[in-house]
């Protein structure tokens, strides 16, 4: 199986990417937070608990993240692995994954780390907000992202280096551009 970690700041082009490495290699693709903006729509009580969360540009608690991604990765007849967009975030939830695929059979292929400047984030996201819908896309749920993107996920690299499975990958530049170089990592990691 090839399971792939997109990583990455609020607007580094998780999504945008995703979307390409599924067509190219036929994976299942989990991201947490179309997840629980699916949730918010149907009104569900994890939907409500998580929106005010997302509003304010904080982190879901690990127990409620953890426990949907269980239940999302039971309900897959996934059959050549999964690419997760948006999780882990935290150590737990990290460990909560390995633990989960380990029991499964399988683990984290590699992880790709999008390097994205502050300024081309915040742009990318105010210019998305115009026409997205999301609660999250103003400025000052931007800035609150960006935070808690510094202080609880980016040190999730170091558990990845530690792994031997972090990559990272210059996110700034065409949409093609990138995903070649994303491409070559993958194709270099299941070939090595
Ligand atoms: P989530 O939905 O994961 O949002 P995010 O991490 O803030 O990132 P985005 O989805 O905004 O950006 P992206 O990296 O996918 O970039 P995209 O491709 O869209 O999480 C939202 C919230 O849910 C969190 O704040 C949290 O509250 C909660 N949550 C989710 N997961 C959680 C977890 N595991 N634990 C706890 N809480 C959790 O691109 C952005 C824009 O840029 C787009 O408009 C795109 O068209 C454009 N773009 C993309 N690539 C390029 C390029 N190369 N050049 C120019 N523009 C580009
Ligand atoms: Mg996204």
């Amino acid at each position: 199986m090839l399971n792939i970690v997109i990583f990455g700041a609020p607007g580094s082009g998780k999504g945008t990417q995703s979307e390409l490495i599924i067509k190219e290699f036929g994976l299942d693709h989990i991201s947490t937070g179309d997840v629980l903006r699916a949730e918010l729509k149907a009104e569900s009580e994890l939907g409500k608990i998580a929106n005010d969360y997302i509003t304010k540009g904080q982190l879901v608690p690990d127990e409620l993240i953890i426990d949907m991604l269980a239940k999302v990765l039971d309900s897959k007849k996934v059959s050549k692995g999964v690419i997760f967009d948006g999780f882990p975030r935290t150590i737990p939830q990290a460990e909560a994954l390995k633990k989960m695929l380990n029991e499964r059979g399988t683990d984290v292929t590699l992880m790709i780390n999008l390097h994205v400047d502050e300024e081309e984030l915040i742009n990318r996201l105010l210019e998305r907000g115009k026409r997205s819908g999301r609660s999250d896309d103003n400025i000052d749920t931007i800035k609150s992202r960006l935070e808690v993107y510094h202080s609880q996920t980016a040190p999730l690299a170091e558990y990845y280096i530690k792994e031997g499975k972090h990559h990272a990958i210059e996110g700034v530049g065409t949409i093609e551009d990138i995903f070649g170089l994303i491409k070559e990592q993958i194709n270099a990691t299941i070939n090595g």
